[in-house]
C-alpha cells in the first residue's frame, strides 16, 4: 500500500492541476465573452428577458398623461388641446380607413400588437382611444400612398424596405412575371428556365459560387446558419448587439422570444473584445453581420415605443464601419468561422453589389430579400460551394436538409428576374451613381431647416434610411409621428425610428416631404409637446419612469422612498 502512494499521489496531483487549468482556462474564456458583451441591456439577452418579465403594466390617466414631467399648467393645457385638435382632424380626415380598422383589429393579430406598441405603453391607453392609426391603403402612384378616404401621403414606410424602386416598378414586374411565368402556372419542384438566369445573375453579384432560394429573409438566415454549423461541425452563431436578422428564435435571444437561444453569442459591435472572442473560441461557427447597423452600432431597431427620452442616436461612418468589416473578415478567416453578410435590409439599396461593394469586404455567405423578389416575398443565400453543400461525399446519410415547398416559385422567379434585369439598364446604373451625396444632401437640407427654426429633431442617415433623433431631454417626442401622418407622411408602425424613401424621390417629391416635416414640427412644438424643465435630462427622465415602473411593481412605497 505503502509502495503505492508515490504514483497515486503524483496522479491525482497531476489530475487535480489539469482539472484546475481546465477551469482556469474555462474561466477566462468565460469572462473574455463577458467582457464582450455590450453594456447596454441589448446585449445581456437573458437579463433583459427576465427584466422584461418583471414589468407590470401601467397608464396615465387623463389628468397625468400630459403632465408626466411636471410641466406648467398652460403647457399641460396647450398639449391636451393639441391633442384633440389631431383626434377630431383624423376622425373626420379618416372615416371609413379608420372604421375599416377598427373593424378588422379584434381578428388581425399582427395588428393589434403593431397598434400597441406605437409609443411608451404609459401613454398606450389615450392614444388607441383617440389616434388609431389607419391600418388600410386603397391604392400606390409614384411615391404617394392612397388610402379608403381618397387622402394622399408620401409613403417614408418603404414596404420594410422592399419599395427600392417605387411601386410603380413592382407593379410592373409583377404584371409581366405573371405573364411570363402564366404559362408554366404555380408548379412546385420542377424550375421555371428563369431560374437559371437568376442563378448566373446572383452568382456575378455576390461573387459567389452557388445559390439556395427560400420564402423569406428569415428563412435564408435560418438555412445560411444551419450550413454553418453542419460544415464548421460547431454550434453556437454570433450576431451583434441590437442586430436584427429576422425572427428565429437564434437569432433573437432577447425580447421577443419565449425561450432562451442557448447557441447564440451576442456580442459588442466594433469592439476589440469582440473579436477577442472570435479568435480564441473554437465554438464558433459563424458570424452574422447587419450592415444597417453602421447607422446605429448595438442599439436595436429603433421604435417610437422606446422613445420615453430623447437618448435614441445614430450617426453612419462609412470609413469606421468599412475598417471594422476587414478586422471581423480577417479574424473569421484566421480561425475557420464562416462570415454571414445579411443584406436583407440594406444589399440592393446602396449598391448593385450590397455590403461587399459598399464597404469593400468579402464574405463567405450572403442572405437577400426582400427587394430582390420584383415585389414577391423571398429569401435567397449565395455562398461559396463548399459552405452550400447539403451532403457529405463520405458520410451518405448526413445531411442538411432544407427544402421548402414554394421555394423557387416560378412568379416569384420570374418577378425576381425583372429586378435583377432592371439591375444592367443605364437607367439603374445612373440612379446608383451618386447615391450616397444625393441622400446626404437632402439629409442635411432638412437638418439646416430644422436648426434656424430651432426645432429639436434632427435626422441621421445611411443613404435612403434615415432615422429621426431629439436633441433636447423630453418625453413626448413619439409624438411626432402622429404630427407627421397629419401633414400627409405615411410612416411604418415604429414610427418616426425609420423612414425609407425609395429611390425614386425627385427633388420635388423631397421638398414636399421636408415642408411637411417642418411644418408638423412647428405644430408640435406650438402644442407644448417639446417644453422641458430647463434641469431635465434624458437621465433624469429615465430615473423617472424607473421610479413610476418600481412603484407600480412593489407598490407605492418604493415610489416614496426614492
Ligand atoms: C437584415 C434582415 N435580416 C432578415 C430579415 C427577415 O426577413 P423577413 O422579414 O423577410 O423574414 C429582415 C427583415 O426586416 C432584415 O432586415
Amino acid at each position: 500500500m505503502m509502495m503505492d502512494s508515490g504514483p497515486t499521489t503524483f496522479a491525482l496531483f497531476a489530475a487535480g492541476a489539469a482539472a484546475l487549468t481546465t477551469s482556469v482556462v474555462k474561466l477566462k474564456s468565460r469572462l473574455a465573452l463577458s467582457r464582450a458583451k455590450h453594456r447596454s441591456l441589448g446585449g445581456h439577452s437573458r437579463l433583459s428577458r427576465r427584466l422584461a418579465g418583471l414589468v407590470s403594466f401601467y397608464a396615465y390617466d387623463e389628468s397625468q398623461v400630459f403632465r408626466s414631467d411636471n410641466p406648467p399648467e398652460e403647457i399641460a393645457t396647450a398639449r391636451h388641446a393639441g391633442f384633440m385638435r389631431l383626434a377630431k382632424l383624423y376622425a373626420e380626415r379618416y372615416p371609413q380607413t379608420m372604421r375599416l380598422t377598427a373593424g378588422a383589429k379584434d381578428g388581425i393579430s399582427d395588428l393589434q400588437f403593431t397598434d400597441t406598441y406605437r409609443v411608451p405603453f404609459q401613454f398606450r391607453e389615450l392614444v388607441q382611444r383617440h389616434l388609431n392609426a389607419p391600418a388600410f391603403v386603397q391604392s400606390s402612384q409614384g411615391v404617394m400612398l392612397t388610402d379608403l378616404d381618397g387622402n394622399r401621403f408620401y409613403d417614408l414606410t418603404g414596404s420594410y424596405g422592399v419599395n427600392l424602386l417605387g411601386y410603380d416598378f413592382y407593379k410592373g414586374s409583377i404584371a409581366r412575371a405573371v405573364e411570363r411565368a402564366g404559362e408554366l402556372g404555380p408548379v412546385l419542384g420542377s424550375y421555371h428556365p428563369v431560374v437559371a438566369d437568376n442563378v448566373a445573375r446572383l452568382r456575378a453579384i455576390s461573387g459567389l459560387d452557388e445559390v439556395s432560394f427560400h420564402m423569406s429573409g428569415t428563412e435564408a438566415v435560418m438555412q445560411a446558419v444551419r450550413l454553418a454549423r453542419y460544415h464548421t461541425r460547431r454550434t453556437h452563431l454570433v450576431r451583434f448587439c441590437g442586430a436584427y436578422h429576422g425572427w428565429w428564435g437564434d437569432v433573437q435571444p432577447g425580447i421577443g422570444n419565449p425561450i432562451p437561444a442557448r447557441e447564440t453569442y451576442t456580442l459588442n459591435e466594433m469592439s476589440e473584445a469582440a473579436l477577442r472572442v472570435l479568435r480564441t473560441r473554437r465554438d464558433i461557427a459563424c458570424v452574422l453581420i447587419n450592415p444597417l447597423q453602421a447607422l446605429h452600432p448595438n442599439a436595436s431597431p429603433p421604435a417610437d415605443s422606446a422613445l420615453i427620452d430623447s437618448a435614441r442616436n445614430a450617426h453612419f461612418d462609412r470609413a469606421a464601419y468599412a475598417d471594422w468589416l476587414k478586422e471581423l473578415r480577417a479574424v473569421c478567416s484566421q480561425n475557420g468561422i464562416v462570415l454571414i453578410v445579411d443584406d436583407i435590409f440594406v444589399g440592393f439599396r446602396i449598391a448593385p453589389g450590397g455590403t461587399q461593394e459598399y464597404f469593400g469586404v468579402r464574405a463567405d455567405m450572403v442572405t437577400y430579400g426582400k427587394t430582390l423578389g420584383g415585389g414577391l416575398p423571398v429569401g435567397v443565400i449565395c455562398g461559396r460551394r463548399e459552405l452550400m453543400k447539403r451532403y457529405r461525399d463520405d458520410r451518405p446519410l448526413d445531411v442538411c436538409f432544407a427544402r421548402g415547398t414554394f421555394n423557387a416559385h416560378p412568379y416569384v422567379m420570374a418577378a425576381m428576374n425583372e429586378f435583377l434585369r432592371h439591375l444592367d439598364t443605364a437607367e439603374a446604373h445612373a440612379m446608383y451613381g451618386g447615391l450616397d451625396a444625393l441622400w446626404n444632401a437632402r439629409a442635411d437640407t432638412l437638418n439646416q431647416r430644422l436648426r434656424e427654426r430651432k426645432l429639436p429633431v434632427q435626422v441621421a442617415n445611411l443613404s435612403s434610411i434615415w432615422t429621426v433623433i431629439y436633441t433636447e431631454p423630453a418625453r413626448y417626442n413619439w409624438m411626432l409621428q402622429f404630427y407627421l401622418r397629419a401633414e400627409g407622411l405615411a410612416l411604418s408602425w415604429i414610427g418616426t425610428g425609420r423612414l425609407i424613401f425609395s429611390l425614386n424621390y425627385t427633388d420635388a417629391d423631397f421638398a414636399a416631404v421636408a415642408d411637411r416635416f417642418v411644418a408638423a414640427a412647428e405644430a408640435m412644438r406650438r402644442d407644448g409637446f417639446w417644453w422641458h424643465d430647463p434641469a431635465a435630462t434624458n437621465k433624469s427622465i429615465k430615473r423617472r419612469v424607473l421610479r413610476e415602473v418600481l412603484a407600480h411593481r412593489f407598490g407605492r412605497r418604493t415610489e416614496r422612498t426614492a
